[in-house]
């Protein structure tokens, strides 16, 4: 049987129309999917939607909207846009459909149960316009940090969830579990920035709204949002319910995608959490950076939003996905501007990797009529080189890409589509083919061909479609010529025809226009 790979994104918030940060963190999901299946893994991806707490029942309110109204249009949009953007997502979790919401409850009362949740008292600074309860140290001149108005110091009933206890074993397992937590750094902010000044226990539940999941046994308290909102990474696989075939199958995760604001939940009370039900954690989590704009977040009011749809319609679903996923480093926040994303379309898409293409098709029709010619070794100076170079890639690639350096992963290809460029200027086909040595010319050829195949092959997961535009265009028809384990050879590219004219790959565009263009459209 083969290895099993389960992937998530975090469920979002219905707040509004998803931006390109929201877009990132499920195109990554996606291409983590996309190249586990690559591999020979039965993969599973669960994404969805966030629908319990204040701030949604707010939002739905000024819509004039029942919640429940509000969330169900939300989650169609959310599902019409990772369709727009070919997600491969095998389950679409909404918090609020019955299957979640019934075994969060009976998870609230299990931890009840075992004294893992106790009931007790929440003190804190409350603001009652805003409805929410903040911490001395959070409000601002001893006013509301958010609408600036009086606070009241108030008392409620809450029940608690017991942090404390399970510091040292949380703590233990982070020692013996280097790759849990990637990058690194992550994991020395959480216990500097959290468990070292001392985690309190957490409220789980509230009584001052009641657009959530009740406490079974006492449902005049709602479950916080954020106990409701983290189990759902159970409930989508049917844990705790009799049909629970996918969860003994898919649990525990592989790899949980999270932005850098969301950490602190998901590394350090998802599993505590985990703990207390006495189920293995994930296996790794991914806390990614966010994409900034040159004038610092997204921000509607700003006019600087960026949405998925408008670089899709108008640059296509690979190229989009292609700047999402090269711009955003490991260790710092990425910045989106239409600068950028043009220069990376002309420069990475259209200049080097379709002109390649393009450059190696002609060539291939010109001197042999398109019929690809045989492999016949290292017959130029560098073929040797050309070839060793591809091989590495292959194997340099797969470290960056299995240590989640997304970025670094792209690089490497592209380190072998600028290989190969540099390679036709120095074999000079077109000197060879005034000569008398057909064999140079023929590996040549050869070498250009099977450098693009194995470009096409790394680059699947990422741009499906340009992938097989490539293997279409090469005349790469055999299935196993398109594999990951066909990357193990150079020579076996056989009776293969290229097409008689190559489409480009990516239309060059009129910088100066596009960036005017996506300017316009941020505005609107
Ligand atoms: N509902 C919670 C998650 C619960 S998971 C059990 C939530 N939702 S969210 O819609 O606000 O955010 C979802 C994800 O989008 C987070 O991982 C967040 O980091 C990510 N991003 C939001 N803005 C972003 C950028 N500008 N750039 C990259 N990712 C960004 O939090």
């Amino acid at each position: 049987m083969s290895k099993k790979y389960y992937v998530t994104t975090p469920i979002y918030y219905p707040s509004g129309k998803f931006h390109i940060g929201t877009a990132y963190t499920t195109v990554l999901a996606d291409t983590m999917k996309r190249y586990k299946k690559l591999r020979g893994y039965d993969t599973y991806m669960l994404t969805g939607t966030d629908e319990h707490g204040q701030k949604i029942q707010k939002i739905a309110q000024e819509k004039d909207m029942k919640p429940q109204e509000y969330v169900d249009k939300e989650a169609e949009d959310a599902k019409k846009l990772w369709d727009f953007m070919d997600i491969q997502y095998d389950d679409f979790i909404r918090t609020t459909e019955p299957r979640h919401q019934d075994i969060a409850q009976k998870i609230f009362d299990k931890l009840m149960e075992q004294g893992d949740i106790y009931k007790g008292e929440y003190e804190g600074w409350y603001c009652i316009p805003c409805e929410s309860y903040f911490t001395k140290t959070q409000l601002v001149d001893g006013k509301c940090p958010d609408c600036g108005r009086d606070v009241k110091l108030m008392k409620e009933e809450s029940y608690f969830f017991n942090m404390k206890k399970y510091v040292p074993r949380l703590l233990k397992y982070y020692e013996e579990h280097p790759d849990f937590i990637k990058p690194d750094y992550r994991k020395h902010e959480m216990i500097n920035n959290f468990i070292k000044p001392g985690l309190e226990d957490l409220c789980v539940s509230r009584t001052s709204f009641d657009w959530g999941i009740p406490v079974l046994k006492d449902p005049k308290h709602i479950i916080y949002v954020w106990l409701d909102a983290l189990v759902n990474y159970i409930t989508a696989l049917g844990y705790m319910t009799e049909k629970d075939e996918l969860f003994k199958k898919y649990w525990p995760a592989d790899l949980q995608i999270v932005g850098k604001d969301i950490a602190r939940f998901h590394l350090i009370y998802w599993p505590i959490f985990l703990m207390a039900l006495d189920l293995p954690l994930p296996k790794q989590i991914l806390v990614h950076n966010w994409y900034m704009m040159k004038d610092g977040k997204m921000s509607k009011s700003k006019g600087n939003v960026i949405y998925p749809e408008l670089l899709v319609n108008r640059y296509g679903l690979d190229a989009t996905r292609y700047f999402l996923l090269r711009e955003l480093p490991t260790s710092t926040d990425g910045v989106f501007s239409p600068e950028g994303f043009v220069e990376r379309y002309n420069v990475d898409l259209s200049n080097d990797l379709g002109n390649l293409l393009n450059r190696t098709i002609a060539m291939c029709n010109k001197y042999f009529g398109g019929q690809v010619p045989k492999y016949n070794g290292h017959k130029n100076d560098v073929d040797e080189e050309i070839e060793t170079f591809a091989k590495e890639v292959t194997t340099k690639f797969e470290q960056k890409i299995d240590n989640l350096e997304i970025a670094n992963s792209l690089q490497e290809i592209w380190n072998l589509v600028s290989r190969t460029n540099k390679y036709i200027d120095e074999t000079e086909p077109w000197v060879l083919a005034k000569g008398k040595d057909k064999e140079k010319l023929e590996a040549c050829i050869y070498h250009l061909i099977e450098n693009l195949r194995r470009i096409a092959i790394l680059i699947n997961p990422f741009m499906t479609a340009t992938s097989e535009k490539m293997f279409k265009q090469l005349g790469i028809e055999k299935e196993e010529l398109k594999t990951w384990e066909s990357l193990e050879n150079y020579n076996e590219i056989e009776d293969t025809k290229v097409i008689e004219k190559g489409e480009p790959l990516f239309m060059r565009l009129n910088s100066e226009e596009e960036i005017e263009y996506i300017k316009k459209e941020m505005k609107k």
